[in-house]
């Protein structure tokens, strides 16, 4: 028969969970279709596990199976669109890899695409009928669950779990969103919905949300970080990209550190202005530093002594080029009769645009 369905498994540090995945989706799917009907597509952010060789020992012997291994990049979202990419099956399934979404919802979801009841199939965690047996922490289901009330304001679909991770669509419908899809973070399928403006009919199936089988959740911190960044990129995103917005935060709060590390050495402890002023340039960029590592560059994030200080170096070598830059922009303006105030805001923003388009380049860039 031909090819029919994909599931999609974006996979970071999966190895253990992915033999059995693809055995229950194997049981599940076997009573309505032939197996070649279906295919497997982990699509792997090259975890350190050995997920992308196991991935490949198992399609080596099962053509069902596909690896797709993505070298320095990362994210749920953009895993999931990688995998609507790649496949030719005219019916497309998100899923989780570590056994909390259950292989059992599949042939309902695609019966119900089939007949055209509905254009996405959403297994939901809060539907009627939906247990959570799966959820580690309280807080992590509020959490959740508020996440899912300002979705629902958003993207204007009614709707009980519009950030599940687990759903069935037409790939073509999928592929024709994909270019007005931002991408990042976790939430592909509130982007789907949200791009296309409450045109897709959304049909939820209760999910037993289960345990995770091995492994850890990768996105237990970075949920709530990584939906603010959504809703910004969805909005103001559009003028001011996400990731120089958030690095001229950071930089906003050097300045604060700046100005308190100089005060308290130059006025507490009488040090000169020089020695103070530059002790103050030392601490705020190594701050910069820090806070960029982990908040813009979350999801490249430089790990391990040797990585962190060549990168602390190649910050500051930045830094000293914008500041450069800054100065001279600043100073020709002001020489041409600008006034200073607005010199030094120009030779400011072109002081961090050079920053940040150096650093993204050559301190996280890979
Ligand atoms: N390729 C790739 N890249 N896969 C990833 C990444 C990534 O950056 N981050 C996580 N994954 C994979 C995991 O390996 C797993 O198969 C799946 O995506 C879900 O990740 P978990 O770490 O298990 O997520 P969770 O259980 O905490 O979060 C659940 O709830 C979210 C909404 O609250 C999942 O169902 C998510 O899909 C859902 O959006
Ligand atoms: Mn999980």
């Amino acid at each position: 028969m031909p090819l029919e369905l994909a599931i999609i498994l974006p996979t970071l540090n999966e190895r253990g969970n992915l033999a059995p995945l693809i055995q229950r989706i194997e049981n599940a799917l076997k009573p309505v279709m032939d197996d070649d009907g279906w295919e497997v597509l982990v699509v792997d952010d090259d975890s350190t596990d050995g997920t992308a060789e196991e991935a490949r020992k198992l399609a080596r012997t099962d053509r069902r199976v596909r690896i797709i291994q993505r070298i320095g990049r990362r994210g749920l979202s953009s895993a999931a669109i990688e995998g609507f990419c790649a496949t030719a099956a005219p019916f497309a399934a998100v899923m989780d890899a570590d056994h909390q979404h259950d292989p059992a919802l599949l042939p309902e979801m695609l019966a119900t695409l089939k007949a055209d009841e509905a254009d996405i199939c959403v297994a939901s965690r809060f539907a009627e009928g939906a247990s959570t047996e799966g959820w580690e922490q309280p807080e992590r289901e509020r959490l959740s669950s508020l996440a899912n009330r300002a979705a629902r304001l958003i993207t204007g679909v009614k709707m009980s779990d519009p950030m599940s991770g687990y759903f069935m669509l037409r790939t073509s419908r999928a592929l024709e969103l994909t270019p007005r899809l931002s991408g990042i973070g976790f939430k592909i399928l509130f982007d789907l919905l949200a791009t296309a403006d409450a045109t897709l009919r959304v049909r939820e199936l209760p999910l037993k949300f289960a345990a995770r089988r091995e492994g850890e959740s990768k996105l237990d911190r970075a949920i709530l970080f990584d939906f603010l960044a959504g809703l910004y990129d969805r909005t103001l995103g559009r003028v001011i990209p996400t990731r120089f917005a958030l690095f001229g935060t950071v930089g906003g709060l050097g300045v604060i550190v700046h100005y308190t590390v100089l005060t308290i050495m130059f006025t507490g402890m009488t040090a000169t202005f020089w020695k103070a002023h530059t002790i103050a340039v030392l601490v705020a960029m190594s701050f910069n530093f820090w806070l960029n590592n982990w908040l813009t560059y979350r999801d490249k994030r430089l790990k391990g002594f040797g990585r962190l200080l060549s990168g602390w170096i190649g910050f500051c070598a930045t830094c000293a080029v914008g500041g450069f830059a800054n100065v001279a922009v600043a100073t020709l303006l002001e020489s041409q009769g600008v006034f200073w105030a607005l010199a030094a805001l120009a030779g400011i923003l072109i002081g961090s645009v050079w920053n940040y388009a150096l650093s993204s380049r050559f301190v996280w860039g890979r």
